[in-house]
């Protein structure tokens, strides 16, 4: 399995996502501003990944906090949740992590916890939420992979794969799972400009799975549909929102409004922790705005003249009415989704 992230005795270990393909190298952070750092940087991505790479800065803050007890503790917890949760706005898996986190240690201050036990339990909780993403990617896997056809192309955008996860993947967890099917699947994988995501991280995995892979240009999926030649979407997702519309890499939008067109089916794969029922639709989500110069750059050089406007939104909205289906760890998800997600969120206690 590709070692996105992992645990060592020396800090969290992540698969440096800025240098892939070309080189696999490792970055260790050993202290909590570094895991933000990671984050912020993309050397770890993806909203599962920056989920329970935050969880694990907490932990590591929490193990080398030098308080004495779980009180005297107290702001220091605070200082590094909040340093954690500054580093990307639009994933709400990283707030969904940091809060689990939170609660877990308000539960222990009340019952008089030792310092030894609250960094025990944190780093237990931290591993827990890494274990349960891969159970979840491959449950999304078993639901998904289901509602792919047969044979035939499908395109994905951004990479939600083992990378942007703790391993298997989203939307590339239920491509995976279609193979294992014994389904023939051929992915395409759009580039996702400006990061690259799915030309250098998508190809790369997919390519060691042996699945065989695509890259188009972000501007080819309309005049590949035209041609037949697209028969589902697959894509990840951000952030969820109570309606059904939902975050994901920029230029999703575009996909899913093309899909609609050509009566191909759309579908979002996503764990429960992307979804986000406190933020009642699409136009709440908050959308990070990037670098500059992840436009006007590539590969340490300039593509663009100097002064030239940039407009870097790192996600977009694809309203719920593109979506043929919502794929969860806990089902397969319908419109009109205000409704469903609510029946499941009950279902599921
Ligand atoms: O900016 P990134 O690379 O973190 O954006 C990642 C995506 O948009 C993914 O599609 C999403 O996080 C789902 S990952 C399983």
């Amino acid at each position: 399995m590709i070692p996105t992230l992992a645990w060592t005795p020396e800090g969290v270990r992540f698969i440096d996502q800025t240098k892939l393909p070309l080189e696999e190298s490792y970055v260790l952070a050993t202290n909590y501003e570094q895991v933000a750092d990671v984050i912020v940087t993309m050397v770890v991505r993806g909203a599962p990944a920056i989920g329970v790479s935050a969880a694990y800065g907490v932990a590591l803050g929490t193990l080398q906090s030098t308080a004495k007890t779980a009180s005297e503790f107290v702001p220091e917890f605070s200082r590094i949740c909040e340093r954690l949760a500054s580093t990307r706005p639009t994933a709400v898996n990283l707030f969904w992590a940091i809060d689990r986190m939170k609660r877990v240690f308000a539960a222990l201050l009340s019952a008089g916890a030792t310092m030894k036990q609250v960094q025990d339990k944190l780093l237990a909780e931290a591993h827990a939420m890494y274990e349960e993403d891969i159970a979840a990617c491959k449950a999304m896997g078993a639901f998904g992979g289901a509602l792919l056809p047969e044979e035939g192309g499908v395109l994905t955008h951004c990479n939600a794969g083992a990378l942007a996860t703790c391993g298997y993947g989203t939307a590339l967890g239920v491509i995976r799972s279609a193979v294992e099917q014994g389904k023939r699947i051929h992915v395409y994988a759009d580039e996702t400009r400006p990061f690259l995501q799915g030309a250098r991280l998508t190809a790369w995995e997919l390519m060691a799975d042996g699945i065989p892979t695509t890259v188009i240009c972000d501007n080819m999926a309309a005049s590949l549909m035209h041609a037949g030649k697209i028969k589902a979407v697959v894509v990840g997702a951000d952030r969820i929102a109570a309606n059904g519309d939902f975050a994901n890499k920029i230029g999703t939008y575009n996909v899913a409004i093309l899909a609609k067109e050509h009566g191909i089916p759309f579908y979002c794969a996503a764990p429960w922790s992307t979804i986000d029922t406190a933020t009642p639709n699409g136009d709440a989500i908050p959308i990070e705005e990037r670098a500059a110069k992840e436009v006007t750059h590539h590969g340490g050089k300039q593509l663009t003249p100097h002064g030239v406007g940039i407009c870097n939104p790192a996600f977009d909205v694809t309203p719920a009415k593109y979506v043929t289906a919502i794929i969860t760890e806990r089902g397969v998800l319908r419109a009109p989704y205000a409704e469903s997600l609510k029946e499941m969120e009950l279902i599921a206690g």
